[in-house]
């Protein structure tokens, strides 16, 4: 890398060596990510779930930067003045200097303060910056990469202002500066090139590599070590990327990641092994009546149906109650998130239904936003028929409680047969005919701009899983992140989650995947991947995963048709439970909640969950793990077995004694048992 050649990365250039015990008071964190305020992935999750915690641990000398938007501003951050002189003489020469940056409260868990810098504002500067970048760090971005422009501008924006508080200052506080992923990487890079007295620390979430490499078609994991990692990145045309993101790797004086495997991932492709892996947390709310989240399921779950009896009118020949709804949500990439794994599966679940005369249906939704022009007629036509049938339904059963009504004022009981009237029939008789349809229910809710190159409608169209009458799976797919305020399915994506059955995440590429850890918070099973860093966290701390309704996929050790199969059959065995097994499960999976609380995750090291009291010790006498249960199948209210399994229950919020996390412990790929 010709970086090296002006850059001293191991040197403290620019920092004294701080006492190991320094004064928080004294500190000041400012913490740097493109996802501040801008909702586009996980990142988002990282730092609004943590912001919480993290306010209450450095009060008001946390700040958080990242670009303004607009739109996001609108909604999310209210402007106010800064809060102290510092930042306020910093922010007033930044704007008196060509540039426009923001200060405000994120209206978020613990209203952290955000600086915003509008890098539209300072595109003038491109160019310039553009040389100086290329002549202090030989990296050459080209004109064409507006991701790549936003990130210089984001980099230079931040080097200033964090370059500004410190002149800004009389005596500078010991300043740390936490940067998240390449898009933020260059403010760092810039602040150990100017030598700031400035703590650096760069987390990657994922390496742009491996996010590439993975997405074609190479054995990715087993030829780590082998990619020649500059001929790969400008194959992809994406060397100027790379070369950001390594050297803010390389800069960092601590550098981390998410997960062991991304870990790995970032020694091989970045060339630095990370010094710490930091796995992702979430801000977990417990509900004061222990079964709370259950009702949540079942009132998130009566609007699903009512949004599944819209969509499939006409073809509403399976029952409701015995439906059971399983989905994938996330960035739209089709093999990284393992979506064409799951469609596979499907269709061999939807044999093994059908061969076995199951009554279970299964709904499963794909929640990944693609490029569409609005939804679909015949989708909004389902819903508006639905309504239709409903209000007739209500129109009716006025008409026949007046009579009723009127009938019992007089002290006579009703002639049940006079109740309803020719009107009301031909009314009702109009409503069904309107059901009637031509086609089946529809695949997708939108119209997708790219249709025929579509991956997950050309998938669907080879495996044949069309809605029809005889499909025991029906597929929904959704092109659009989920939003309360949507005229089709108008629930925000939390809702939604609790609503279902099993969240279904079978990536291939994964640094952590917040997705099924959202789910176990929320008390709703979920597939995961021993590829994922979620699924191999969860692995390390359970001790029979899939008894807590975590289950993990082999697609680290096993070929793809394996892997697949093994899918299907978690999937079979998923349908097969009752009510009861399932309310049960539910009880389990919430319960591994506190392992994913940022109040707690420092301590999960070394810590396990032992197997549910109730799970039966031997494999012989279960069915893969599912909780065992009595021949009262399905009984409705919440089954309590808290007081089963309280004797051998490991609680992580009680303080125990664990060895202290070894920072320079190797990281190594999980071992095949
Ligand atoms: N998500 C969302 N709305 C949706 C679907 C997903 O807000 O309709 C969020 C989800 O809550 C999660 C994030 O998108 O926090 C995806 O993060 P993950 O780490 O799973 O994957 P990434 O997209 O970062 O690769
Ligand atoms: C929750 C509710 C129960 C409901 C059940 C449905 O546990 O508290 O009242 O019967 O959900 O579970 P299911 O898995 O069938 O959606
Ligand atoms: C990245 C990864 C995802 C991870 C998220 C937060 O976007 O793709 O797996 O959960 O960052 O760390």
């Amino acid at each position: 890398m010709p970086l090296a050649r002006s850059l001293s990365v191991t040197s403290l250039s620019g920092l004294e060596e701080w006492d190991e015990e320094f004064d928080r008071e004294d500190a000041v964190l400012f913490e740097i990510a493109w996802e501040v305020a801008n909702k586009v992935g996980g990142i988002y999750t990282v730092i609004q779930t943590k912001a919480r915690l993290t306010c209450e641990e450095w009060g008001e000398n946390y700040f958080l930067v990242g670009p303004y938007m607009e739109s996001s501003v609108r909604t999310q951050v209210e402007l106010i003045e800064p809060c102290n002189a510092t930042l306020r003489r910093t922010i007033d020469k930044m704007n008196s200097s060509g540039c426009k940056a923001y200060f405000g409260r994120w209206l978020i868990e613990g209203s952290p303060y955000v600086i915003l810098l509008d890098v539209g504002f300072t595109a003038w500067s491109l160019d310039r910056w553009k040389i100086e970048l290329w002549e202090n760090c030989s990296i050459g971005v080209p004109w064409f990469d507006r991701e790549a422009n936003d990130a210089v501008l984001f980099g230079f924006l931040t080097a200033w202002l964090l370059g500004e508080v410190c002149t800004q200052c009389d005596e500078p506080p010991h300043i740390v500066a936490h940067f998240h992923e390449w898009l933020a990487g260059l403010g760092l890079v810039l602040c150990r090139q100017r030598q700031l007295p400035v703590a650096t620390i760069f987390t990657t979430h994922a390496t742009l590599l491996g996010r590439y490499l993975c997405a074609g078609s190479v054995d990715f994991y087993n030829k780590l070590a082998e990619f020649n990692v500059d001929k790969e990145a400008g194959d992809r045309q994406i060397y100027h990327r790379y070369c950001l993101e390594r050297a803010a790797a390389r800069c960092a004086h601590v550098f981390t990641t998410v997960s062991q495997i991304t870990a790995i991932e970032a020694e091989h492709l970045l060339k630095r092994k990370p010094d710490i892996v930091t796995p992702n947390g979430l801000n977990v709310k417990k509900f004061s009546a222990m079964h709370e989240f259950q009702n949540l399921h079942a009132q998130s779950k009566a609007r699903i149906q009512e949004f599944v009896r819209g969509h499939f009118y006409g073809h509403l020949d399976f029952n409701l109650d015995k439906t059971v709804f399983l989905f994938i949500a996330g960035r739209y990439e089709f093999s990284n998130k393992g979506a064409d794994l799951f469609l596979e599966a499907l269709a061999r679940l939807n044999y093994l239904l059908r061969v076995n005369h199951s009554e279970v249906t299964i709904i499963a939704f794909f929640i990944m936003p693609a490029r569409t022009n609005n939804f679909n007629v015949e989708t909004l036509k389902g819903q508006a028929v639905r309504k239709q049938l409903w209000d007739t339904a209500q129109t009716v059963k006025e008409r026949f409680g007046k009579k009723l009504y009127e009938s019992l004022l007089v002290g006579q009981l009703p002639d049940v047969s006079k109740m309803l009237d020719k009107e009301d029939f031909t009314m009702m008789k109009r409503a069904i005919f309107a059901t009637q349809r031509q086609c089946l229910p529809p695949i997708c809710t939108h119209n997708m701009l790219e249709d025929s190159s579509d991956p997950i409608l050309n998938c669907i169209r080879r495996i044949g899983l069309f809605n029809s009458a005889q499909d025991r799976v029906k597929v929904i797919f959704h092109p659009e992140f989920l939003s309360s305020t949507s005229p089709l399915l108008p629930m925000d994506y939390e809702e939604f989650v609790r609503g279902c059955h099993l969240g279904v995440f079978p990536s291939y590429y994964e640094p952590w995947g917040y997705t099924p850890a959202e789910c176990t918070v929320m008390g709703i099973p979920s597939i995961s991947t021993n590829l994922s860093g979620f699924g191999c966290f969860m692995e390390e701390h359970i001790a029979d995963p899939s008894a807590y309704g975590i289950y993990i996929l082999d697609r680290r050790y096993r070929g793809v048709d394996e892997s697949c199969n093994q899918l299907t059959s978690f999937l079979f065995q998923f349908c097969q439970q009752s009510r009861r097994q399932r309310i049960i499960q539910r009880n389990r999976t919430e319960r591994l909640s506190d392992l994913l609380d940022w109040r707690y995750l420092g301590r999960a090291t070394g810590f396990r969950y032992p197997r549910p009291a109730s799970v039966p010790p031997s494999p012989a006498h279960s069915l893969h793990s599912s909780p065992h249960h009595s021949e009262a199948e399905d009984e409705e209210e919440p089954y309590d077995e808290d007081l089963e399994v309280e004797k051998d229950r490991v609680n992580i919020r009680q303080p125990f004694n664990l060895p202290n996390r070894n920072k320079n412990q190797t990281v190594g790929l999980p071992e095949k048992n």
